[in-house]
């Protein structure tokens, strides 16, 4: 594996490779790899070439107040464990390397970033668009892999893929699970022990609404109360919102069919979790 930190030397690497018509694969990641991370990486290495990951803690992604400064960092075994499945290019560059100050461009996207993340997080989704939009470009036309369990972002980052044009294919990949259904995440490492057993009513909620819509509800108004309720018997948990909305244009809907999606952030203490899923699927 090829520990990289400067542009220039991306551009080296995979152009070179690009001439000799080897294909790209590309995982962004702000890092504290867990088993999510791992099973996209696992994914680009099985339809590319070359796989290139990333690792940079975004800080215009973050607002005012938020975990910028506690984000959970851990560059070795990152390290490790990108080399031990076999990646071929990890790129870590300085903040000085990413954004030369002061920044005077960023990317916005609309309509998909007003609700949920974006109507808690207002400045989140232009942070995420401007770095995705900067790797893209310093990347070049590649795959590249993004987890379902940030559902909102995924349908972000496709849309600005499509929109600006960039030879970049946008690939969704599914929610790694715990056993008790939690979402693999970064930002469980801030759960207590107490915290991390009651997160599991997040996916609980989710597969119950899910079980439901499978025996025919189809309002999304019984369905959001189930969950609320659902979660609402656990003290630990302070709802953010849950949403029933049309899967790609990410609009609320009344009554759930094909394409739905219910998405869903809740506070446990200090950690902010999110999740979602097919009603038609499931949790798996
Ligand atoms: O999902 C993440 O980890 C980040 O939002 C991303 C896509 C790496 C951009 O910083």
């Amino acid at each position: 594996m090829r520990f990289i930190s400067r542009k220039a030397e991306v551009h080296e690497c995979l152009d070179e490779a690009r001439a000799e018509n080897k294909s790209v694969g590309l995982v962004p990641t702000m890092g504290y790899l867990h088993g999510g991370h791992i099973s996209l990486i696992e994914r680009s290495i099985e339809e590319n070439d070359i796989t290139m990951a990333t690792i940079f803690v975004n800080p215009l992604q973050f607002s005012e107040g938020e975990d910028l400064s506690s984000y959970p960092r851990d560059l070795q075994s990152d390290r490790e464990q990108c080399e031990a499945v076999g990646v071929d290019l990890l790129f870590v560059p300085s903040l000085e390397e990413m954004y030369s100050k002061p920044v005077h461009t960023s990317v916005h996207v609309d309509n998909l970033t007003t609700s949920m993340e974006g109507r808690s997080r207002p400045t989140h989704f232009s942070g995420v668009a401007t770095v995705v939009t900067k790797l893209f470009n310093i990347t070049g036309p590649c795959n590249t892999y993004f987890g379902e369990k940030d559902w909102q972002q995924l349908q972000v980052v496709s849309t600005l893929a499509r929109d600006l044009s960039f030879r970049i294919n946008v690939v969704g990949c599914p929610t790694i699970r715990h056993s008790d259904g939690l979402a693999l995440s970064s930002r469980n490492a801030y759960l207590t022990a107490e915290e991390r057993l009651s997160a599991s009513v997040l996916s609980r909620s989710l597969q119950k609404a899910s079980e439901l819509v499978q025996s025919g509800e189809i309002l999304a108004s019984v369905i959001r109360t189930l969950i609320v309720d659902e979660i609402a018997t656990e003290p630990r948990v302070v709802l953010d919102y849950v949403e029933v909305v049309e899967g790609n244009s990410l609009g609320s809907i009344t009554e759930i069919g094909p394409g739905a999606r219910i998405l869903l952030a809740a506070k446990f203490g200090k950690a902010r979790l999110i999740d979602n899923v097919d009603p038609y699927v499931g949790i798996s």
